[in-house]
């Protein structure tokens, strides 16, 4: 009795020691690593990085070749041959052509091609779910390689950025409700202690990006002041904040130190300038999921929405998917000039177009 007691002991301390090993480990970079000094010494500005690693996320992360090169000379418009164009009217026929197959590869499944937008008998039908979902995507699309380039530059974005070659990007996030709770005094978990992946396996809140990535929270939570003023800022919101920047750091690939000081992480004039990009990289990513892909989950079947009926959003890891640079920083759309979006703009009812950051 006694003695398979003590084997249940020991068996179980061997476990949690494989398991914490194998945790360490899979969070562990053999060497040799390579160290780049960002900063003055002393103040832990470096990148540490893995060759190994980076190589095998930019053999991930390539840029498909553009299908075919444009001939450019036929005027013809559009929306002089098409029926129901409303929105890409404005371009050439064979930039249409052109773009339709792109977004097929880009964006539908290989065995229904056209189709996954299209009713086969008639490519103006607007039945297909799909096809009005494509038309908001390439407003959004438009909006942010016009209004957002002090987030995403020349580079720019194409539906690839974010779908590489899938119907629903891999990399999404929707409200989560967490797993089912015990009552009582064990059930304000407050979204914490799962170890998960969104927060970079840590036990931090694990839905930082409700409140923070399509709700407007602050996300300044070091008090200016020595002693405390104010309980505005919570150790909850703090405690989303530093979820927030797991999610950064493993959205990009890059060490806290890319964006701040380390000796101070609110001070703007000490951080990076990789810090400011992100701050407008934080406001384009709220209104792409505000604006954009929530107002769209009345047109997407059930199967498409998260548990709570809210539908699948962009976070910092859709378009980075592990690199600083998407892509590895490849200028895609300047091959698809038309994503850019008419240069007159009168599609985009620009009334409604808010304020850059
Ligand atoms: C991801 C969705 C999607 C896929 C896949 C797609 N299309 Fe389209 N297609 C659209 C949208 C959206 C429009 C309407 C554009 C607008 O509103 O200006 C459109 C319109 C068209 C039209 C204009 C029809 C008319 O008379 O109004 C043609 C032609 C067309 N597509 C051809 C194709 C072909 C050929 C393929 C496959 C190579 C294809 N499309 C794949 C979304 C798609
Ligand atoms: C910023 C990232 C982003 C970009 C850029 C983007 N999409 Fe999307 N797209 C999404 C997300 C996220 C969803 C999933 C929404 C859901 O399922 O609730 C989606 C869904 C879709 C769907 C619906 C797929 C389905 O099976 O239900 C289509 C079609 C689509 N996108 C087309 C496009 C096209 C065409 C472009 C380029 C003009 C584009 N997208 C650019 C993020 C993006
Ligand atoms: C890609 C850039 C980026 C990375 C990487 C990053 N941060 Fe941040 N961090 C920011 C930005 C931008 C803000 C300010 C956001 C705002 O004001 O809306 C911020 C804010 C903060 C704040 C709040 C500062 C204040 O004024 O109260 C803390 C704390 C912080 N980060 C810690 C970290 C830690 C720890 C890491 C590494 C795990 C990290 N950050 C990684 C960009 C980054
Ligand atoms: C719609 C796609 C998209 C999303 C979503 C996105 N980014 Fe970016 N980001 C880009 C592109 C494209 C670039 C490259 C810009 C350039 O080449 O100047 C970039 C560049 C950056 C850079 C500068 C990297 C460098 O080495 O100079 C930082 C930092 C950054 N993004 C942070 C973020 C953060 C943080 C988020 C989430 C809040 C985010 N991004 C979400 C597309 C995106």
């Amino acid at each position: 009795m006694r003695i398979g007691f003590l084997l249940v002991v020991v068996l179980g301390v061997v476990a949690v020691a494989a398991g914490t090993l194998g945790t360490l480990l899979s969070e562990w970079d053999a060497p040799p690593l390579e160290a780049t000094q960002t900063g003055f010494r002393g103040l832990a500005m470096e990148q540490v990085s893995n060759p190994r690693t980076d190589a095998k996320m930019d053999a991930l992360n390539q840029a498909p070749e553009p299908i075919y090169e444009l001939e450019g000379d036929d005027d013809t418009k559009a929306w002089q041959v098409y029926e129901n164009v409303p929105v890409l009217g404005h371009i050439s026929q064979e930039a249409f052509d052109r773009l339709m197959a792109a977004i097929t590869e880009w964006v539908a499944p290989e065995e229904e091609g056209c189709l996954y937008c299209h009713n086969e008998e008639n490519l103006a039908s607007d039945e297909v779910y799909t096809k009005g979902v494509a038309r908001r995507m390439l407003q959004m699309t438009w909006h942010i390689n016009r209004n957002w380039d002090n987030h995403v530059g020349a580079t720019g974005v194409t539906c690839y950025t974010c779908h590489r070659g899938e119907p629903v990007p891999s990399e999404v996030w929707h409200e989560n409700p967490g797993p089912p709770q015990a009552r009582g005094m064990a059930a304000s978990r407050a979204g914490q202690n799962l170890g998960s992946a969104s927060v970079g396996v840590t036990s931090l809140p694990y839905d930082p990006f409700s409140s923070m990535l399509a709700g407007d929270a602050e996300i300044r939570v070091i008090p200016e002041t020595a002693l405390p003023v104010s309980i505005e800022i919570g150790t909850k919101q703090t405690e989303v904040t530093y979820g927030l920047m797991m999610h950064f750091s493993t959205a990009l690939g890059v060490n806290c130190t890319t964006c701040h000081n380390s000796r101070s992480f609110f001070a703007w004039d000490q951080s990076p300038p990789q810090r400011t990009t992100a701050w407008h990289g934080i406001r384009m990513v709220r209104e792409v999921n505000n604006r954009y892909i929530e107002p769209l989950h009345t047109v997407f079947p059930p199967e498409r929405l998260g548990p709570l009926g809210d539908t699948l959003k962009t976070n910092c890891a859709t378009c980075h998917h592990g690199q600083p640079k998407p892509l590895g920083g490849a200028p895609m759309v300047a091959d698809y000039p038309s994503l850019r979006g008419p240069a007159q703009d009168p599609e985009m009812q620009p009334e409604e177009e808010p304020e850059a950051q």
